[in-house]
């Protein structure tokens, strides 16, 4: 299949890419490089063995959007692009809005237009909202607690309701919504890893930068919540399983019936955050200085996923512990301690 990955230079999207071409598609990637370097290109390439089609721009450009359309024959979306932190957006939230659904209506209009039907989308546990019950099963109601996490549920309510319309249209559209937990974890090789531009926001890249020397100590954000250490639990998750995730999904669209599709990707497993510092800690082979600090407002208590859909319906399951996550991520960034090289 020719197979265009939006946001296909960025942390997950890379790791997608990678195993695309390893089975077997053909893959253009678009990206606006906002929360991405250039030099993740060759990084693929080198992985591959083969030369990556990259195109630069924003999906919010709708002429460029068109353009690749009209000159590509493209038989089917990954949809990476996006903006991603909670912090930022609750402070920018008409940039998230602007560019998360504004880049879906273009990629949907192009899509229409050249009538391309099967598309997967990078959503996220957070559509399950302030209070899930956990583990957390695709038929929970869905909401939100910040701007980013309200762009995900609006972005799944559009692909829901272009599916619809475009088959009582007579068109067979097919969409995947993929709902992550905690993507962490690195390449094997090394080569390729998640790259913060700025001081990380999330547990795995602090905890890495701090065992590389670039940050002092973790701050652990509260230890009084109702868990067994007292920390917060999440479903951790190698970027590789969730990259199979996708090409799982992929062809899983071929012979679905229903327009809509939502799997969760995640491995089912909790981890509290001093036991994945712990388990770094093993990786790296010393210990790393922590503190406890007060909860971070809008965080849960514990998140982990019911992935028993996903196995059933994909033959899909992680296999990566959280010991194989720390590793790969550490020799990711004791390799490449500041990150991809800038230019
Ligand atoms: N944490 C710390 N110190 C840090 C960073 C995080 O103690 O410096 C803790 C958090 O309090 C939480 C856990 O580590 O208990 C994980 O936090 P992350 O920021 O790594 O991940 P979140 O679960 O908060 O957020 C992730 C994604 C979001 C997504 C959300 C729900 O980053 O995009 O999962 O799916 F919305």
């Amino acid at each position: 299949m020719r197979v265009l990955v939006s946001g296909g230079a960025g942390f997950i999207g890379s790791h997608t890419v990678v195993q695309l071409v390893a089975a077997g598609h053909d893959v253009v990637v678009v990206d606006s490089f906002a929360n991405a370097k250039p030099s993740v290109a060759g990084r693929i390439e080198a992985l591959t063995g083969q030369p990556l089609e990259l195109h630069a721009f924003d999906l919010t450009d709708h002429d460029k959007t068109e353009h690749l359309f009209a000159e590509d024959s493209i038989d089917a979306v990954i949809h990476f692009a996006g903006y991603k932190a909670v912090g930022e957006s609750v402070e920018k939230p008409l940039d998230y809005y602007e560019n998360n659904i504004g880049s879906t209506i273009s990629l949907l209009r192009a899509m229409e237009r050249h009538g391309v039907g099967k598309l997967v989308f990078s959503s996220s546990a957070t559509v399950y909202g302030a209070d899930p019950p956990v583990p957390m099963r695709e038929d929970l109601p869905t909401s939100a607690t910040n701007p980013y996490g309200w762009t995900k549920v609006m972005q799944e309510q559009i692909f829901r309701d272009v599916a619809t319309a475009s088959n009582a249209a007579g068109r067979s559209m097919r969409i995947a919504l993929l709902r992550y937990f905690n993507p962490v974890g690195a390449h094997p090789s090394g080569t390729m890893g998640e790259d913060p531009a700025d001081v990380p926001n999330n547990l795995m890249p602090y905890i890495a930068q701090v065992a590389v020397g670039r940050r002092e100590r973790l701050g652990v954000f509260g230890d009084d919540y109702p868990t067994p250490d007292g920390t917060g639990v999440r479903d951790y998750i190698h970027v590789e399983d969730l990259a199979a995730g996708h090409i799982a999904a992929l062809g899983r669209l071929e012979q679905v019936e229903q327009p809509v599709s939502v799997w969760n990707l995640g491995t089912g497993e909790g981890t509290s955050v001093l036991e994945l510092l712990h388990a770094f800690e093993r990786a790296c082979g010393r210990e790393l200085a922590y503190e406890i600090l007060p909860r971070r407002p809008g965080d849960i208590a514990a998140s982990y996923a019911d992935p028993s859909r996903a196995h059933a319906e994909l033959g899909w399951r992680a296999e990566k512990s959280v010991d194989d996550m720390c590793a790969d991520t550490w020799r990711w960034q004791s390799q490449n301690p500041e990150g991809y090289p800038s230019g």
